[in-house]
């Protein structure tokens, strides 16, 4: 059979509330054209993240009722340590709320003022971590990785000649090496299992420990398996462990290939940083058997990883995201090519080239997205990465629009609607007129700004 079919039943509905076009032109100007701040209510596709958003299965709600709540030496962290040992293979498990609060404790410890991170694109949480402590985030993505339109297999890969370079100039101030897997900033691109060796022994060779944000490893491994000469008879599972195998430690937000809604662990072999971590642990997250979670969660995450593994979700998994972005390509829409593994990127800028950068024209896309058919995606241009520095706006260099796909949450008729709905945007394309910001955070500014058609006020 050709047809890939969602590999469950639902059991569980939770219902959609409609709105009309009049309501939601009411419902955009109140949220001064942002919808980061629409409620989810008025949503009917919500596209803005796969982080948190997944499906419980049947096997996690149940797990949910034999979670262990004891502060200390919980039975829910033994089967959820044992998980992740079994896939990732590190020594020490340290559970945290998410995945952002992995990477504090990280740079806490490895980071400061004059060293250096190189991956092949940090994450803004992880860029923002590193910062924090007064470290550089360095970005080394292969320069097929910049180009929207190549085709490479693993344009998540990182430039190991430009880490050569970094670790030969100054190997004393590279306190860790990262790679994303797969490479949300570089639109959900997957690194291949040859980059990932190599990229284990270089840092190796130079006494770097290397670790690997590893939010949507299952569906990097899915990627190696179809893309990579050698591993398309290794179930995900062994692909995982081998792609961990080369590397010292890892942070992780279960909220993606976790099947949590919430959730995240920092994992490492050496001893004497996973002391340190357990002692930062303790000051934010609490004991190191539980680090910000119920013994409920870590019973669902420990189901969830397992889950997450599944060839027969997996094939789905990137159907469903190579199915929209063909239905886009075919109406003519530009996107990131070729298609990630969590979400579509649109080009914003090829969409509206009547609409300059310093008029946001994917916060536009994001707006008209949600009048048409009240679904939600989120801007990746200058409202999130452009700069406004005295009054003048300096865009960002692109101009995307991320529709991210929650895990089992929508089925086939609802990606039909959004793409029915782009694909006449896109016949009105030419209508769409820009905006201006009117009101903004000094970081961070795409959460909260608002904004005004460009040309009034
Ligand atoms: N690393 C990557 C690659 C991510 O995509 C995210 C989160 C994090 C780290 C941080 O994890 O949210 O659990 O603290 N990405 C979400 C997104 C927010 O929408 O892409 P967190």
């Amino acid at each position: 059979m050709k047809e890939i079919i969602e590999p469950f039943r639902i059991k569980s509905v939770e219902p959609i509330q409609f709105t009309t076009l009049e309501q939601r032109r009411e419902i955009l100007a109140r949220a001064h054209y942002n919808p980061f701040k629409i409620d989810a209510d008025d949503v009917i596709i919500d596209l803005l993240t796969d982080s948190g958003t997944s499906a419980m299965s049947a096997a996690q709600w149940g797990a949910i009722l034999t979670g262990d709540e004891s502060y200390a030496g919980s039975r829910s962290f033994r089967r959820f340590e044992s998980k992740v040992r079994e896939i990732f293979g590190f020594k020490h498990v340290i559970p945290t709320h998410q995945g952002r609060a992995s990477e504090k404790i990280l740079m806490s410890i490895v980071g400061g003022a004059g060293k250096t991170i190189p991956n092949n694109n940090h994450f803004d949480t992880t860029r923002a971590n590193v910062e924090f402590t007064g470290a550089e985030a360095l970005d080394l993505v292969i320069e097929e990785g910049k180009d929207p339109d190549n085709l490479h297999p693993f344009k998540g890969n990182i430039d190991l000649a430009k880490l050569e370079k970094v670790l030969i100039e100054r190997s004393a101030q590279v306190p860790i090496g990262m790679l994303t897997i797969t490479n949300n900033t570089g639109g959900g691109q997957p690194v291949s299992m040859e980059c990932i060796r190599s990229t284990g022994k270089l840092l190796r060779r130079y006494g770097v420990p290397f670790f690997i944000d590893s939010c949507r490893f299952a569906e990097n491994a899915w990627f190696i398996k179809q893309r990579e000469e050698g591993y398309k008879d290794k179930t995900p599972k062994e692909i995982a462990q081998e792609m961990f195998s080369y590397a010292d430690g890892a942070t992780m937000s279960l909220k993606k290939d976790g099947f949590g809604n919430i959730g995240g662990f920092l994992a490492m072999n050496d001893d004497s940083l996973a002391d340190s971590a357990r002692n930062l642990l303790i000051l934010t997250e609490g004991f190191p058997t539980y680090g910000g979670l119920a013994g409920r969660d870590l019973e669902a995450l420990a189901v969830g990883l397992e889950e997450t593994l599944d060839e027969r979700y997996l094939e789905y998994r990137h159907a469903t995201v190579s199915y929209l972005a063909h239905k886009l390509m075919d109406a003519g829409v530009r996107i990131v090519q070729p298609p990630g593994g969590h979400a579509v990127y649109i080009d914003a800028k090829r969409f509206f080239p009547q609409i300059p950068p310093e008029q946001f024209p994917a916060q536009v896309f994001v707006c008209e997205l949600y009048l048409a058919g009240g679904i939600r995606g989120v801007e990746i241009g200058s409202a999130m990465f452009g700069r406004n520095v005295n009054g003048v706006e300096i865009p960002a260099d692109r101009e995307l629009v991320r529709l991210a796909l929650p895990r089992r949450v929508y089925t086939q008729a609802h990606v039909n609607y959004v793409a029915e709905v782009i694909t006449e945007m896109y016949r009105h394309r030419s209508e769409a007129r820009g905006l201006r910001i009117v009101k903004q955070a000094p970081f961070l500014r795409h959460f909260t700004a608002e904004f005004d058609a460009a040309g009034s006020g």
